[in-house]
């Protein structure tokens, strides 16, 4: 099928790229001309696991383009929008310039009967306002939510565990499932048995569709990922109470996790969640509950933003507290700048945010990373950044995991980290080293919600 998607960042690029490797024909649209020359020259212009390899198939085989002209969206059946909504700057609401601005854009070039299918997270609601003017050039809107991780977003974009497609005026399904049995009386125009037909591989392999209302689709997403920032934040709360009690969090979340309603996944206490997603898509929910007039509902998720950046204040803590004498002028080297490891994404990177506030403290901050460095060094050009892991720690009076990269969390041996440094101090802020085996190689270990 020939398809467009409009943005091509983390989410666009990967989608195009993933649409053409199982066959259809895709134009990525973005108005960035080096983000499109570099994927045009098959180069992913951020790090993902297998995103280079699909993209430059995808160019060889003639099924993926890139251009910065929304003309060559025409003639396209389906037109995924991706494109970013982030926070706004004065506020909590997500900003939704770039959707409006897409949506605009394309609006010359729909075909009558052309399917428009957002992907971007956004406040509920947002589809039905953008549906009249869709409509109006006799196109349908549908919303289809991204659930992709970075770091796996192309597997879980080729073979996603579920997919979500909110449709106007079309009542749910009794169970919510729509397992094709229908398919015979949908008409081919049926706008989701369009998407049911670009996720075939999926589908056919057994990944539930399932068919909403736009409103439910939109919900689906932002409700997931609160759902995930709580389950982060609720085990660091724990964490918090087992810091005044001596209990170790980890062993509480392992136990726990072994009850399958609760789930081990997601119960990584440490300096909590960052990124693109979970922070910036809670508070847009807070913000359009409170527009709604639900804004108790989800008054929680205050609470789940507040606890998650107190982690970030406890993380600093413990390096202070360790020296007798402060931090001022000492040497902290921070192992990890991404928000997550797999990933070089710094958008709200709990792991830099500690860098920068013990710079702030007084220390002499040293950053290293394997993929994140150069996206951290223009963000934050007063930190001290070292691309070599073990040159970063040469002489460091303490040592900080913020980022759980294997480079640190397997690779890195107490023994041989501690012929590097100058003092053995370290602060596991990602819970992912073996406590005692530090121990055991001379150093002093601290851990988040750990004895
Ligand atoms: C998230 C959702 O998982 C994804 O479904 C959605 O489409 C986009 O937002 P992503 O931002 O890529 O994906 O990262 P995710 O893997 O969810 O991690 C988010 C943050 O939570 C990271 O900073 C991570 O370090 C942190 N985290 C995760 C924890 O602190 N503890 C955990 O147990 C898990």
């Amino acid at each position: 099928m020939r398809l467009s998607v409009i943005g091509c960042g983390y989410l666009g690029a990967v989608h195009s790229a993933a649409m053409a490797s199982i066959g259809h024909e895709v134009i990525g649209i973005d108005v960035d001309a080096r983000k499109i020359a570099s994927l045009s020259a098959g180069e992913a212009p951020f790090f993902e696991p297998g995103l280079p390899e699909i993209l430059s198939e995808g160019i060889a085989s003639g099924n993926l383009r890139f251009t910065t002209d929304m003309a060559e969206a025409k003639g396209a059946k389906v037109h995924f929008i991706g494109v970013g909504t982030p926070q706004q700057a004065d506020g909590y609401a997500a900003d939704l310039t770039y959707v409006n601005a897409a949506v605009d854009a394309l609006l010359p070039y729909l075909n009558p009967g052309d399917i428009v299918a957002g992907k971007s997270t956004v406040p509920v609601g947002t589809a039905a306002e953008l549906a009249p003017r869709i409509e109006a050039a006799g196109a349908t809107l549908v919303w289809n939510p991204e659930f992709l991780r970075e770091g796996w977003a192309v597997q879980d974009t080729i073979d996603p565990d579920r997919l979500v497609v909110g449709v106007a005026s079309r009542p749910s399904t009794g169970s919510g499932i729509d397992d094709g049995s229908d398919a015979s009386t949908s008409s081919a125009t049926d706008p989701a048995e369009v998407l049911r037909e670009v996720y075939h591989p999926a589908i056919a392999k057994g990944t539930p569709f399932i068919v909403t209302d736009l409103a439910t689709a939109e919900l689906v997403k932002v409700s997931a990922n609160a759902f995930l920032a709580t389950k982060i934040s609720f085990i660091n709360a724990m964490a918090e109470i087992a810091e005044v009690t001596g209990a170790d969090v980890t062993q509480l979340a392992d136990a726990i996790g072994h009850d399958v309603r609760i789930g081990r996944r997601f119960l990584g206490a440490g300096i909590g969640f960052g990124g693109g997603c979970l922070p910036k898509d809670i508070r847009a929910f807070s913000a359009r509950a409170e527009e709604l007039g639900r804004g108790e509902s989800v008054s929680f998720l205050r609470e789940i933003d507040a606890i998650n950046l107190r982690r970030r204040e406890r993380a600093v803590h413990l390096v202070v507290s360790a020296f007798d004498d402060g931090v001022v002028g000492k040497k902290v080297t921070v192992l990890g700048a991404a928000f997550k490891p797999h990933s070089d994404d710094i958008r709200d990177s709990p792991a830099l945010d500690v860098a920068v506030r013990l710079k702030g403290l007084g220390a002499e901050v040293t950053v290293t990373d394997p993929e994140a460095l150069e996206n951290a060094r223009r963000q934050h050009p007063q930190l001290n950044y070292v691309d070599d892991r073990d040159e970063a720690l040469r002489g460091a009076d303490a040592v900080v995991v913020v980022t759980e990269w294997d480079e640190y969390r397997r690779q890195l041996s107490p023994e041989h980290a501690a012929s590097l440094v100058a003092g053995t101090i370290v602060v596991d802020g990602r819970n992912c080293l073996d406590a005692s085996a530090w121990r055991a190689a001379g150093w002093t270990y601290y851990g988040m919600g750990r004895p």
